[in-house]
């Protein structure tokens, strides 16, 4: 009888949660690709190291699913700071950030996801805690009896982000020392996340599998994490465990994301713009409402990654789809307007 030792991973129930904590590199060494940005800011957080202070304010922005959070944890850890989280819809009251402030520690870094939803005049109690560690609260009710009261905070670093840089104030975006973009992910960067997800859970898989599923994920490690989940599903069922590119292929093309990666939602949108609109161009609420799609689901999660396909474009007047969205999906574009589209 085969002989298994069992560790503690194995003994446990995998729960969902338990698995996206295994899942998110803890350090800034596992963090696969984005190496420019990696390679900086290791170089700030020696620096503030080194120096004995807290690291300045970082601002993290790019399309869902590429690591900001993860980056935030990341950043604690380096730190030796604790995390402190937040997010921009739950802090709608004065006295919900100044709650969360009031509870910072030395040295402690405050997530604040999605801080584009923040109201202005939460942001300008945000101002001076970030510049000069202060909050100013009002006492008393409107009128004669209010005054302020100042109260100083720790240093501390605020790590804000966002999916949609654009939609931040310029003031709250100029008082972060530290701004950058999280990009797309590179095939062999995908692929190294897909072998280190397929090590972590334990799950036999061949190289042109990796290969494959890498390349359908969008550029996205949650998305390649997530497939890769299903299709281990798929091979245990099917193929004893073992993924080959065969059964990578075969999950896949059941789960309804093609060579390109898209899903249902993508081939939508631009069949959306093709069929309903001539090809465009249309407006974004116009095409989110034609196919049943809120509009700014399709303009966070589904937008960036087709204008970086090339599969449409942005012109002033709205989306158009190019010629690659008509092969993609098998349209003659030579002879659309014979077709009537
Ligand atoms: N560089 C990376 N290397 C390995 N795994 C990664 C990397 N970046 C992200 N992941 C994995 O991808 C998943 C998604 O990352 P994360 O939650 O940090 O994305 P996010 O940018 O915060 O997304 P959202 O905008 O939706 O909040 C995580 O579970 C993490 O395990
Ligand atoms: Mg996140």
């Amino acid at each position: 009888m085969e002989e298994r030792i069992l560790d503690g991973a194995e003994t446990l129930e995998e729960s969902a949660s338990d698995l996206e904590q295994a899942l998110r590199p803890a350090t800034l060494k596992e963090y696969i690709g984005q190496d420019e940005l990696k390679q900086n800011l290791n170089v700030f957080i020696q620096a503030a190291r080194s120096r004995n202070e807290v690291l300045d304010h970082v601002l993290l922005y790019g399309p869902p699913g590429l690591g900001k959070t993860t980056l935030a944890m990341i950043i604690a850890n380096e730190m030796k700071g604790n995390l402190v989280t937040a997010s921009g819809p739950a802090l709608q009251k004065s006295g919900d950030l100044a709650a969360v402030l009031s509870t910072l520690e030395a040295g402690d870094v405050l997530f604040i996801d999605e801080i584009h939803r923040l109201p202005r005049q939460i942001e300008e109690i945000l101002y001076p805690a970030m510049e000069d560690f202060y909050l100013d609260i009002i006492v008393g009710k409107e009128g004669a009896s209010a005054h302020s009261i100042r109260l100083s905070l720790p240093p501390f670093t605020l790590v804000g982000a966002t999916t949609r840089a654009g939609d931040l104030s310029a003031p709250l975006r100029d008082r972060f020392g530290i701004v950058s973009a999280l990009n797309y992910y590179e095939q062999k960067d995908l692929e190294a996340i897909v072998a280190r997800t397929a090590g972590i859970l334990d799950v036999e898989m061949e190289e042109d599998a990796i290969c494959e599923v890498a390349l359908r994920s969008r550029g996205t490690p949650r998305i390649a994490n997530r497939l890769l989940r299903r299709i281990r599903d798929f091979a245990q069922v099917y193929n004893g465990g073992l993924i080959t590119k065969a059964v990578a292929k075969d999950a896949l093309n059941r789960l309804n994301v093609d060579e390109l990666g898209l899903d249902n939602t993508d081939r939508r949108f631009l069949e959306g713009i093709i069929f309903r609109f001539n090809g465009g161009p249309v407006g974004l609420e116009a095409l989110a409402s034609s196919i049943g799609e809120d509009t700014l689901t399709l303009s966070d999660m589904y937008e960036p990654y087709l204008l970086q396909m090339g599969l449409i474009n942005r012109t002033p007047r709205g989306r158009v789809a190019t010629p690659k969205a008509y092969i993609h999906l098998g349209v003659d574009y030579e002879n659309r307007e014979l077709l009537g589209h």
